[in-house]
């Protein structure tokens, strides 16, 4: 009985809203945005290797490819706020600042594509980008066919400058204008972000609109960033949750990995849980100076295969005990994913006794299940049963990633 409510559980997968219908994002997005690590650096005298130039994404193409980037699933090259200039041409069309880009983005396009990767560029639905550059209202089918004839692949779309009042409106429209190129483009949203100050967002509207949304404020380099958007994620779960599937997902912002401010505990956390929430993994990072621990776990297969899972289905939160927290996402094939964060930030590793008939998905080891350790480290820990007891001890805010696989008896006697 159990174990068929189990499959019944695991194997329908009902999405509550329709999808943006372009056949894009069937998992989430995979690649590189420069943001987080390289702002709005425009000043390429003094610090070229560092500025938003035409090199910074051909030298991070190139990358990509050359060490196992591309390979690993990382397919988008990004550029976000600040690559155009001040002013529009003639024809009212955008065009990319001429000392920056003296190519063009249509031959940075052609570059990236040469290389087998896809371009993302930025764009604002409001009168302006964040950072003061012009923005596309008014605009959208200029901009939206621009973008579409450069070869863009991914367009994220900010939402400063705007009327709250229109931004569902101008969404909306800038996501018929893209359709209406026939180019298949990648929207990445901001539409909740910047609705939430006012009202609960409608993510039924979203998710026919949007391939994905960002839900909160941006990601710094700091723990204390990462632990505000986990909170705010946990908080808001039964909102966004069931938003999430197959070509829309909740953006909780770029991965940091390989940065400034986080421990070699804290990148494996936010790994994990970015793996649970079914987030976008946009790292932004340089690439072409990265540590080796941050590159492998970038590049860590098992955990990329958690977050790309094709069920789709976004995790939650589903206790907190002792400061930790337990997060766990449904994957394809009646396997659960399982993530424990020790928020506790004083102290050596902790010991988590972690009883599987406990687990809100105790069913996955009804009568047993086969238990991976995905992070800190690969390990093999067998098939347990329901009242199995595992000890796992977990650094001061680092995450234990497990995965959970259901044994079916009838497996098991055919076996
Ligand atoms: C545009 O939308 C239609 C239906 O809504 C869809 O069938 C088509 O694939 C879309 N085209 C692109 C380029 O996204
Ligand atoms: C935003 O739009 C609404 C409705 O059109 C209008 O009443 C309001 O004054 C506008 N707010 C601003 C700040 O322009
Ligand atoms: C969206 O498109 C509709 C229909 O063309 C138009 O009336 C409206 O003004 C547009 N809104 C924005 C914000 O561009
Ligand atoms: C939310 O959007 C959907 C789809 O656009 C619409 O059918 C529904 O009425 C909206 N809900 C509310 C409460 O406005
Ligand atoms: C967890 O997320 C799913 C969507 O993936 C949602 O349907 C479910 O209600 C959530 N459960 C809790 C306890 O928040």
């Amino acid at each position: 009985m159990i174990i068929n409510l189990l499959m019944a559980v695991v194997s329908v997968s009902v999405y509550p809203v329709q999808t943006l219908d372009n056949g894009l994002a069937l998992t989430p997005t995979m690649g590189w945005l420069h943001w987080e690590r390289f702002m709005c650096n425009t000043d390429c005298d003094m610090d070229p290797d560092n500025c938003i130039r035409e090199e910074l994404y051909m030298q991070m193409a190139d990358v990509m490819v050359k060490e196992g980037w591309l390979e690993a699933g990382y397919e988008y090259v990004c550029i976000d706020d600040c690559w155009p200039h001040h002013q529009r041409d003639p024809q009212g069309r955008l065009q990319a600042d001429p000392k920056r880009f003296p190519s063009g983005i249509k031959k940075l396009a052609d570059y990236v594509h040469s290389k087998g990767l896809k371009l993302g560029i930025y764009a604002d639905v409001g009168s302006k980008t964040c950072a003061g550059y012009p923005g596309s209202l008014g605009y959208y089918e200029t901009d939206a066919k621009t973008f579409a004839e450069w070869g863009v692949d991914l367009l994220k779309f900010d939402g400063c400058y705007m009327n709250w009042t229109m931004l569902g409106e101008g969404y909306k429209n800038m996501s018929r204008a893209l359709n209406q190129t026939g180019r298949s483009i990648v929207y990445s949203c901001e539409w909740p972000l910047y609705e939430w100050a006012y009202h609960e967002p409608n993510y039924t509207a979203i998710r026919e609109t949007c391939n994905h949304w960002r839900n909160f404020a941006d990601v710094y380099d700091s723990w204390s960033s990462i632990k505000t958007i986990l909170d705010w994620t946990a908080t808001n779960q039964r909102f966004i949750a069931p938003a999430a599937g197959p070509g829309g997902w909740n953006d909780p912002d770029m991965l940091v990995i390989g940065n400034f401010g986080l421990s070699h505990n804290q990148q494996q956390s936010q790994m994990a849980l970015w793996a649970i929430m079914a987030a976008p993994l946009m790292m932004s990072n340089d690439l072409r100076d990265i540590c080796p621990k941050s590159k492998e776990l970038l590049q860590n297969r098992r955990v990329i295969a958690i977050n790309q899972d094709p069920l789709g289905k976004q995790g939650n939160r589903t206790g907190v005990v002792d400061q930790f927290e337990m997060w766990e996402r449904p994957l394809s094939g009646g396997r659960l994913a399982l993530a424990i964060l020790n928020r506790q930030e004083i102290g050596g590793p902790r010991r988590f006794p972690l009883t599987l008939a406990t687990l809100p998905s105790y069913q996955y080891c009804n009568p047993m299940c086969n238990v991976t350790q995905i992070l800190p480290m690969y390990q093999e820990l067998g098939v347990q049963g329901l009242f199995s007891k595992l000890l796992l001890k977990i650094n001061p805010s680092g995450t234990a990633l497990l995965t959970v696989t259901h044994i079916s008896i009838n497996a098991t006697i055919l076996s």
